[in-house]
């Protein structure tokens, strides 16, 4: 067979939390297949770098035979230099109290420079996923910041939200997990995200007729799913980390394989679909084709409940947009 070349997947805030529940799954082949060789591009702060080094030695302590080389740095240039991917993790975490979008104004500014360099640096090819909060509006900040870099590189991350109304579904229907599907989050990565629990199938069968109760869907579901973030912090006292990573080896996998199933919730750029607001970053279906394209799944049928919470949630990106783009001097 023959070899093939290393993926090289640049991961920012590598030594913090979700970074720690990620690497090792990049590395053991989890994220990009079992024959694929991949080299890693540890980015931190400075003050992070005591710890990076403590995580590239426990890489190290795992001979993963699909690893390449692991670069350690606090420098972006070399961090994005020559990245198949860029996995933008690195920011501060809410804490109890705060909602996502409080963390705007303290790491928006992180996604201009981290953009910047991966238009300086990375493979033209490179693709981008925003999984620091507010991460829509943090992959739309990094996406103007690389002008060189097509808007359909970029992604932000909604497959935990996915994965969590699945598993909520599951559990009120008494089914196991694979058993739910067709399941879309609309929206923000926020509490307005939407779950469209109408187009949901639970072993094929319309998930409302399976619950049998909209009232709980809409006044229960929708919003522990919303709150689900909010819900782990209070339960571990630190923000949802391994879910998280997990969502992240979810969300590359499923836009790098064709899809499997029918699609699944990604945070893409906007072209208008659906009646969303073209230019921002909001989370749709998306199916991936054989040779590697995603597209947004059309024909979906949307009651007026759902379109109603889908525009409330991306009438809140564009209030994050504005509030973002006036603090970092962007434009529309
Ligand atoms: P953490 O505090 O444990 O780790 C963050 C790491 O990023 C730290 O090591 C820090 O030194 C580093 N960092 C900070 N600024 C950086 C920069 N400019 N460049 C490179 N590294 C930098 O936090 P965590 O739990 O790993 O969470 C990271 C982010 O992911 C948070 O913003 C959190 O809210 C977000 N998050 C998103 C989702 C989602 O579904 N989209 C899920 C969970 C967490
Ligand atoms: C989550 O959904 O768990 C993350 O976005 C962290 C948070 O602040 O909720």
């Amino acid at each position: 067979m023959m070899k093939k070349d290393p993926i090289r997947v640049a991961v920012t805030g590598a030594a913090g939390n979700i970074g720690y529940a990620l690497l090792f799954r990049i590395a053991s082949g989890q994220m990009f297949g079992p024959d694929q060789p991949v080299a890693l591009n540890l980015i931190e702060i400075e003050p992070g770098m005591a710890a990076l080094k403590g995580v590239a030695m426990e890489l190290d302590d795992c001979a993963f035979p699909l690893v390449t080389d692991i670069v350690q740095t606090a420098e972006l240039d070399v961090g994005f230099n020559d990245c198949d991917w860029a996995l933008l993790v690195g920011s501060v975490p809410r804490k109890a109290g705060m909602e996502r979008a409080d963390l705007l104004g303290i790491n928006g500014k992180i996604f201009v420079g981290q953009g910047q360099a991966i238009n300086d640096h990375a493979k033209s090819s490179c693709r981008v996923l925003v999984v620091g909060n507010p991460c829509n509006t943090n992959c739309l900040i990094a996406m103007k910041s690389a002008t060189d870099i097509p808007n359909e590189q970029f992604f932000a991350m909604t497959r935990l939200d996915e994965n969590r109304a699945k598993t909520q579904l599951a559990q009120k229907a008494g089914v196991p997990v694979k058993e739910v599907s067709d399941l879309c989050v609309w929206g923000n990565h926020s509490p307005t995200m939407f779950p469209d629990f109408y187009n949901t199938r639970i072993a094929r069968q319309k998930a409302t007729d399976v619950i049998g109760d909209e009232t709980w869907l809409k006044e229960t579901f929708v919003p522990t799913v919303g709150q689900r973030g909010k819900a782990i912090i209070e339960a571990r006292g630190a923000s949802s980390a391994a879910s998280a990573a997990n969502a992240v080896v979810d969300t590359v996998r499923d836009l790098t394989t064709p899809t499997r199933g029918s699609f699944h919730s990604v945070c893409v750029h906007s072209s208008g679909e659906y009646g969303t607001p073209p230019g921002i970053i909001t989370s749709m279906p998306i199916t991936v084709d054989a040779v590697g394209n995603w597209r947004v799944v059309g024909g979906i049928g949307l009651t007026d409940y759902a379109k109603e919470q889908i525009a409330a949630s991306n009438e809140e990106l564009l209030e994050e947009r504005k509030i973002a783009f006036e603090q970092l001097g962007l434009s529309i």
